[in-house]
C-alpha cells in the first residue's frame, strides 16, 4: 500500500541549508549555504532537512522559534556538539577516511575518548529521535556523512516501516587503516550504516572499500545494498553566476594582482583550508617550479584561496598557519618588484573563487584524499580559455576525470611540479579540447539527478 507519506523526502545532515548569526543589537541574520544537496533537494515537493544548530545564532534562532519551512534545526547541547563534531567526526572518523594519522603517536582511544564516543550516541540518537517523529508512514529518509554513521541503525529500531538511506561524502578508510579504530567502535560504525536500506558513496573505489570492511570485520553487508552516484557540477548555475557583475569586478580585481599585462599564466587552486586537500604540498610543487624551471619566474602566478575551516582545531590552525608563512617564504624568495609569485586570499568569497576559475589556465586539485572534490569538476565548466587540470589520483574526480587531466601521485612534489610544467606548456588547441571533455564528464550528473536517482533506487531496492 502506498501511503499519503510515501513521497515524503527527509534529509539528516550536521550542517543545514541556512545558518544564523547574532548582531550585538540582538538581531538575527540568516545566511543560505549552497553545495549539491540544497540544489539535489530542490527537486522535491514535501522535505524536511534535520540539520543541528552549529553557533550561538543557530542556538538562538532556535530558541526564538525563528526558522525556515522545510527545516528543523536541534539544539544539541553545545558540550555534547563539540564532542560529537570535533571530538569524535573531524579529529577521528575524518581522520580514518582521508588516512591523517601520524600512526606512531596518533590516534589515543583512551577514557577521554570513550567520553566524546557517548557524546557522538548521543547526537546521533538526538537526530534518529527528530527524524522518528517528523517522518510520515513509509516516508524516505536519507542521512548524511560520518557525522551521523549510527542514525540509520537507531532510526531503524524506532521505524521499521521507513526507507533509510546512508550517503558518505568522504572517501571510505582502506580495512587496514578501519582497524585503528577499537573493535567495538569499528562495528558499531559499520552496523549503524548497515541500518539503511541502501548505504551510497561517490564513487565505486569507496563502496569497495565499505564492501571490504564489512566483510572483513562483520562477515557482509547483509541486507543493505550498496550503490554509487558521483555528484557532478551544476552547469546551468555556474555558468549563470560565472557571468554575474560582482565576478566581473572580482576578475578585473585579481587580473591587477596577477599583473604583466594579461601576459602571465595562473595556476588556481580553490579549498577549505583543510589537511587532506594538500595545500602545503601544492605550495612546495609551485616552488620546486621556480626553483628547477626558471625560465616560468615573472611569467606565472599562483593564486591560491584557502578558506578558513574547523578553526576549532588546533590542527588545522596550525595548517592554516603553515600555508600562510610558506606562501610569504615563497614571495620573499622568488618575488620582484612587479611580480608577486603567490596571490594567497584566505577569506571566503564565492564570486572571487568564480573569478579565478575563469582565469584559470591551470587548475591544481591535490589532495592527499578526498570523496570527490567538486572544484576539480567546476573549474573546466567555467574557465573561459580552456584550462589544464593537474588532478591527484587519490581524488573521488580522479575517476571520471583522470583521462583527461594530468595525473598526479598527491605525495610526490617533485612529479606535481613536472605535472605544473607540462600543463602551463601545453599548447591551447589540445588544452581546450582537454577542458571541453573534462566539462562534458564533470557535468554528466548533475545535482537534481544526482538526488533523485537516490530517491528512487532507495524506493525501488
Ligand atoms: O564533504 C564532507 C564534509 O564534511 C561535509 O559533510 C561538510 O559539510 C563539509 O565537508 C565541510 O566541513 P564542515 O561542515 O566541517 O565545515
Amino acid at each position: 500500500m502506498v501511503s499519503e507519506h510515501a513521497a515524503q523526502v527527509l534529509v539528516a545532515s550536521n550542517r543545514g541549508p541556512v545558518s544564523y548569526s547574532l548582531s550585538e543589537d540582538g538581531s538575527l541574520a540568516s545566511k543560505r549555504g549552497g553545495g549539491g544537496l540544497v540544489s539535489g533537494l530542490s527537486a522535491v515537493d514535501d522535505k524536511l532537512w534535520v540539520c543541528a544548530a552549529l553557533g550561538d545564532g543557530d542556538r538562538e534562532a532556535v530558541r526564538r522559534g525563528v526558522g525556515e519551512p522545510g527545516v528543523r534545526m536541534l539544539d544539541i547541547d553545545a558540550d555534547v556538539h563539540a564532542d560529537a563534531y570535533n571530538g569524535i567526526a573531524n579529529s577521528v572518523l575524518w581522520f580514518v577516511h582521508h588516512l591523517l594519522y601520524q600512526t606512531p603517536v596518533e590516534p589515543v582511544f583512551d577514557a577521554e575518548f570513550r567520553r566524546q564516543w557517548a557524546s557522538y550516541e548521543t547526537y546521533n540518537r538526538a537526530f534518529a529521535e527528530a527524524l522518528a517523529e517528523e517522518a510520515g508512514p513509509g516516508a524516505a529518509v536519507l542521512v548524511q556523512d560520518y557525522h551521523l554513521a549510527l542514525v540509520p541503525g537507531l532510526l531503524r529500531e524506532l521505524r521499521p516501516d521507513l526507507r533509510i538511506g546512508h550517503f558518505s561524502h568522504t572517501p571510505w578508510a582502506p580495512v587496514d587503516y578501519f582497524r585503528l579504530l577499537p573493535d567495538d567502535i569499528g562495528e558499531q560504525l559499520l552496523r549503524g550504516i548497515l541500518g539503511a536500506d541502501r548505504a551510497a558513496f561517490l564513487t565505486r573505489r569507496w563502496a569497495d572499500a565499505f564492501i571490504s570492511c564489512c566483510t572483513e570485520i562483520l562477515g557482509g553487508t547483509g541486507r543493505t545494498r550498496i550503490g554509487v552516484h558521483g555528484l557532478g557540477a551544476d552547469a546551468e548555475f555556474l555558468r549563470r553566476r560565472a557571468h554575474e557583475a560582482d565576478v566581473d569586478d572580482r576578475m578585473a580585481a585579481l587580473r591587477e594582482q596577477v599583473g604583466g599585462d594579461g601576459d602571465r599564466r595562473t595556476i588556481v587552486r580553490v579549498d577549505r583550508t583543510e589537511l587532506s586537500k594538500n595545500i602545503v604540498r601544492g605550495l612546495h610543487a609551485y616552488r620546486a617550479l621556480l626553483d628547477t624551471r626558471p625560465e616560468w619566474r615573472e611569467r606565472v602566478v599562483h593564486v591560491a584561496f584557502a578558506y578558513p575551516s574547523r578553526q576549532d582545531l588546533a590542527v588545522y590552525r596550525e595548517y592554516t598557519a603553515a600555508v600562510q608563512t610558506l606562501a610569504d617564504e615563497i614571495n620573499a624568495t622568488y618575488g620582484t618588484p612587479g611580480w608577486t609569485p603567490v596571490v594567497l586570499h584566505v577569506k571566503d568569497d564565492f564570486a572571487r573563487s568564480l573569478a579565478a576559475y575563469r582565469l584559470a589556465d591551470v587548475a591544481l586539485v591535490n589532495p592527499i584524499r578526498d570523496g570527490m572534490n567538486l572544484v576539480a569538476k567546476e573549474v573546466p565548466v567555467v574557465s573561459d580559455r580552456g584550462c589544464v587540470l593537474v588532478l591527484s589520483r587519490e581524488a573521488g574526480a580522479h575517476e571520471e576525470l583522470g583521462a583527461d587531466a594530468i595525473v598526479v601521485n598527491p605525495y610526490d612534489v617533485t612529479a606535481t611540479a613536472a605535472a605544473l610544467h607540462e600543463a602551463l606548456s601545453m599548447e591551447s588547441g589540445e588544452r581546450a579540447e582537454r577542458c571541453e571533455r573534462l566539462a562534458a564528464a564533470a557535468t554528466a550528473l548533475p545535482p537534481q539527478q544526482w538526488f533523485l536517482d537516490q530517491l528512487e533506487a532507495l524506493r525501488r531496492d
